[in-house]
């Protein structure tokens, strides 16, 4: 079975920076990829627009110009959200929309997972005038939807956590205080997130990773499977479900973000690194988490290929790929004397059910 799509565009994966992000970039390259929106989420993180970088912050301008260098121009187009801070104004949304710079605005959770102790809580942004500022400008909010700060049941029950907090109790909130905003909910996690955004207007789309749409929570557990480690946290079999009919539905809300993020380290003496690297593997993991067919494999191009790109307003990709049904193996990135590990790998399963070539 041998299905050929166009190339792909990643809307949520992190990259980083030095020579990790010179790896990173090319595992997205060898997967088809067309475009990424790459996570400002990097050491220091990029939380201005235009200029040179400094010890205290990078800018949209000069990480993106370093992704281009790192791709040799091999991306159709490259989206560098603005890290929000609690320095960020109205102001700089408003010029940065203007330089054309400025696309989107990421929001995390203060201290909720890797590198986010810049951000801060979300209400401040809706009383601050930098909400109102994207709707007027037209900049899209690509939101990490859990509350901070909850602990034990609350933060992860049967039936509540932290992501069903947020969907809950804020996006409602800002949906209806900024109803022309648009708005990615990043790796939707829960049946919750999934059934808000099938039922919210079209400003409002969703990404799924591919880790969320094959694995739950007793995945990770048996044998501790800590390279399955992400925030948000895998969940429930009812959630898998509920995000695999968003996915496999073809509607145009739903489409790929991979949030693959590369950690040399992931399990340390006190805790575990949060983040799945799936460069290099993801389509091939998608194809499967869709058991991807004759009578699916238009819903999958949307999802993949199609969705993503039309809700950015981004160019679709002339080249194509081919996805096989034939098992694939993938050695761990090398970087330096390091070794980033890719999710199969790193869950004892070496060997890819789909295999994946590009025409180039
Ligand atoms: C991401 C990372 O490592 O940068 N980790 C993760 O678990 N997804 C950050 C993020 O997207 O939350
Ligand atoms: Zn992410």
């Amino acid at each position: 079975m041998k299905f050929t799509f166009p190339k792909w565009y990643d809307l949520h994966a992190h990259f980083r920076q030095d020579n990790i992000l010179t790896a990173t970039i090319q595992s997205h390259l060898n997967m088809a990829c067309a475009g990424i929106l790459a996570m400002p989420n990097t050491k220091p993180p990029v939380t201005r627009v235009t200029g040179e970088n400094t010890n205290q912050y990078w800018t949209i301008e000069s990480y993106k110009a370093e992704l281009e260098r790192a791709s040799n121009g091999q991306f159709l187009d490259i989206i560098v959200p603005l890290y929000l801070t609690k320095d960020t104004n109205a102001e700089m949304i408003k010029e940065g929309a203007k330089s054309g710079l400025l696309k989107s605005c990421k929001y995390s959770p203060p201290h909720g997972t890797t590198n986010s102790e810049f951000g801060a809580p979300i209400k401040t942004y809706m009383e601050n005038g930098v909400f109102q500022a994207m709707s007027d400008a037209g900049v899209i909010l690509n939101i990490h939807g859990e509350e901070h700060g909850l602990s034990g049941e609350d933060y992860f029950g049967e039936n509540s956590n932290a992501e069903d907090y947020f969907y809950k109790n804020y996006v409602p909130e800002i949906v209806k205080q900024f109803p022309n905003l648009k708005i990615v909910c990043e790796h939707i996690t829960t049946k919750t997130a999934a059934d808000f955004v099938q039922n919210a207007g079209d400003n409002i789309a969703a990404t799924i990773t591919p880790q969320h749409l094959l694995y739950t929570v007793a995945d990770l557990l048996q044998g501790l499977k800590y390279h399955l480690y992400c925030l948000p946290l895998v969940k429930f079999e009812k959630d898998r479900q509920a995000l695999l009919n968003a996915a496999t539905s073809g509607h145009a809300k739903f489409f790929a973000g991979t949030d693959s993020a590369p950690h040399t380290t992931k399990a340390t003496e006190c805790g575990c690194a949060a983040g799945c690297f799936t460069g290099d593997i993801a389509p091939q993991l998608y194809a499967e988490s869709f058991d991807l067919d004759e009578s699916n494999k238009e819903a999958f191009e949307n999802f993949l290929c199609l969705n993503g790109p039309k809700f950015y307003g981004l160019s679709l990709s002339d080249e194509t790929f081919t996805l096989e049904k034939m098992p694939q193996e993938f050695p761990n990135l090398k970087v330096g004397n390091q070794e980033i590990i890719p999710l199969t790998n790193g869950m004892g399963r070496p060997s890819l059910a789909w295999s994946l070539s590009k025409h180039d």
